[in-house]
């Protein structure tokens, strides 16, 4: 079996699978694959274009309960051994392992049930996790249902681990669900670029290449590693993207907050995590929302606080960042950013 791009060779194939009652997503079965294929009958080319989207240029997202939510960038390969197998999805926001809410994971697969059983979808997984590494990712995540154990099966023997369960928002279906996660690259055994060094714990990706080099073959300005081919790339990223004044805004907001409610100790990774988000992000308002994000989800799933910041109204689920606030999806808007109380 190999992973393929979709395209005019294999879509018979993918047709047929479709016809058979198969469907490439887990969450919406049969809605999907019907509109798939009569997406296809009308105009093939735009169906196969739109698995590839790297610029998340693809119409919203239909969630389960009709809600629309805009797309993150990500591509679709299928499985292939003579005849169409399976498909599998990964989704990303460049420079940054979070995920919005409605989009429980990076990766996303699907075996036609006439080739399940054969490792096809390990195999899978496993080059997509690769294919996460290029892409700068140092983890994705995945999550299936507590009772999907060939799921479970395909993650654990891509090395993944389990991470917790927890209930889906509204919006997905308020179903229980296991997440995993992998890690993309043992640096431990990487050795530099440069000098070949063995890498062990001295290990730093570079921001643009995502090569790996150890400290003194590598810049690292406000915590964010790159190497020195791509000093003036990463320069005119910075210069080209949100300005000074806005970055320094945004860190000092969230800064603000993790300090209030976690202490000075944490606030570090805010101006890591802007220095890195600003190379992929030009606009303020969004450069806002993804710090937060990536902020947050690093405390969640470092253990740190898994329900940070709290709400002062409910005593278990964090408050959640959006249109410049601090929300509880209950009682709504609780603080603005950079002025969370201490608790
Ligand atoms: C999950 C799925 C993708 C697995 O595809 P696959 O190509 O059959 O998987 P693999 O052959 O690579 O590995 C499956 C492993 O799970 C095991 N397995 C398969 N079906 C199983 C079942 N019903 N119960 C327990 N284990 C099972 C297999 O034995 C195999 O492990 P082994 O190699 O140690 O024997 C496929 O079952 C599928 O498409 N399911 C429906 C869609 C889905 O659930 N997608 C994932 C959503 S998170
Ligand atoms: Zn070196
Ligand atoms: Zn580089
Ligand atoms: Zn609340």
């Amino acid at each position: 079996m190999k992973l393929v791009w979709p395209s005019r060779e294999y879509l018979a194939s993918y047709v047929v699978a479709l016809e058979r009652g198969w469907s490439p997503d887990n969450i919406r079965g049969r809605i999907t694959a019907e509109e798939e294929l009569k997406r296809i009958a009308e105009d093939a080319d735009a169906f196969l274009a739109s698995m590839i989207d790297r610029e998340a240029a693809g119409p919203p997202l239909t969630m389960l309960d009709g809600t629309k939510v805009p797309r993150i960038p990500g591509y679709r390969k299928w499985m292939w051994d003579g005849e169409f197998c399976g498909s599998i999805g990964f989704r990303w926001q460049p420079g940054t392992e979070a995920l919005p809410p409605y989009c429980l994971g990076h990766v996303g697969y699907a075996v036609v049930p006439w080739k399940q059983g054969r490792g096809y979808a390990t195999a899978a997984l496993r080059e997509i996790v690769n294919d996460a590494a290029n892409e700068g990712l140092r983890f994705v995540m995945l999550t299936t249902a507590p009772d999907n154990v060939a799921s479970q099966c395909v993650i654990e023997k891509n090395c993944g681990a389990f991470i917790g369960e927890f209930t889906t928002p509204p919006e997905l279906g308020s179903k229980r669900e296991r997440r995993y996660c992998i890690t993309t690259r043992l640096t431990a055994f990487a050795s530099c670029v440069t000098c070949d060094r063995p890498l062990g714990f001295d290990a730093n990706c570079c921001i643009v290449c995502h090569r790996v080099f150890c400290s003194d073959h590598c810049v690292i300005r406000e915590g964010v590693a790159n190497c020195a081919d791509c000093e003036v790339e990463r320069r005119n990223r910075e210069a080209a993207g949100v300005g000074d004044a806005d970055v320094e805004r945004i860190v000092a907001r969230v800064a603000h907050d993790v300090q209030a409610t976690l202490g000075s100790a944490r606030a570090a990774i805010v101006e890591e995590t802007a220095a890195r988000l600003r190379l992929f992000e030009d606009r303020p308002q969004e450069l806002e929302q993804k710090v937060v994000d990536d902020v947050q989800q690093y405390i969640h799933d470092g253990f740190i606080d898994t329900t940070w910041p709290s709400c002062p109204h409910h005593p278990n689920h964090p408050l959640w960042f959006s249109g410049g606030w601090w929300q509880c999806p209950e009682k709504g808007r609780v603080a603005k950013l950079g002025e969370l109380a201490s608790a």
